[in-house]
């Protein structure tokens, strides 16, 4: 059931917010990124703050959007390894770490000081692997809850489960981007909730809002019963 009482579940719990796309430079005016318009992140963050949370909002690109009223702290980051030392700084003790940033896996193995000339036919970028931020966090998880997100467009569940697990998570919130009202732009979405224990809360299509508030509620209901 969709119900959600908003009323200081997270009290006095400090909670990492990660928003946005993040941004590997590939000369010093280009760069690789993707179209993460930062709002599901930003309504969590609000979400949090309306459930009493103090919140650190890590911002990577957006749509230019306003920190919602009552975040305690906005960091905005550029690349992955950027998000990675923010995110990194405020682990050890914060509670909740929501995970909605879509990160670039890959970077310019050596972005150029200079602006590159189109002078070649063929132009050959070499990318290297980023650090998974999230499975980095999950790996020196002692009481903190951890929730990722993961846009699919086949096999959403086995995908996603397959996420939680590598990565360590209490909760995954997973997309699928190829259904009409979901993904990346726009202001509604559809996620499927998937736990640790197995199980599965499939949700309605709805606004990023509406979402961020059942994330939110099941978040500190997961925080609630690991303090039993
Ligand atoms: N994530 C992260 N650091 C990365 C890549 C992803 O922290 N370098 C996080 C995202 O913020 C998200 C979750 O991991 O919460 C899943 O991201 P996703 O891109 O779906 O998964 P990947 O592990 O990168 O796998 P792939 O892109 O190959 O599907
Ligand atoms: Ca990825």
């Amino acid at each position: 059931e969709l119900t959600v009482c908003r009323t200081n579940t997270l009290a006095g719990k400090k909670v990492i917010v990660t928003a946005g796309g993040t941004r590997e430079p590939i000369d010093p005016v280009r760069f690789i990124g993707n179209h993460s318009s930062g709002r599901m992140g930003f309504a969590l963050a609000k979400a949090a703050v309306l459930a009493g949370a103090d919140v650190t909002l890590i911002a990577g690109s957006n749509d230019h959007l306003e920190t919602p009223p009552g975040v305690s702290r906005r960091i905005d980051v550029g690349s992955t390894r950027d998000m990675k030392a923010a995110v990194d700084a405020y682990y050890d003790d914060c509670d909740l770490v929501i995970k909605a940033a879509a990160v670039a896996d890959y970077r310019s193995a050596a972005p150029a000081k200079n602006k590159i000339k189109k002078n070649d036919d063929v132009l050959n970028l070499k990318l290297e692997k980023n650090p998974d931020i999230l499975y980095g966090l999950g790996q020196r998880k002692t009481h903190q809850v951890l929730i990722g997100f993961a846009a699919e467009t086949t096999n959403v569940i086995e995908y996603g489960t397959a996420k939680l697990k590598k990565k360590n998570l209490d909760m995954l919130v997973a997309n699928d981007v190829s259904a009409k009202g979901a993904g990346f732009q726009g202001t509604t979405n559809i996620g499927t909730l998937l736990y640790a224990d197995g199980r599965v809360e499939k949700l309605e299509k709805m606004s990023k809002f509406a979402l961020a508030e059942i994330i939110v509620d099941r978040a500190a209901k997961i925080i609630a019963a690991k303090q039993e």
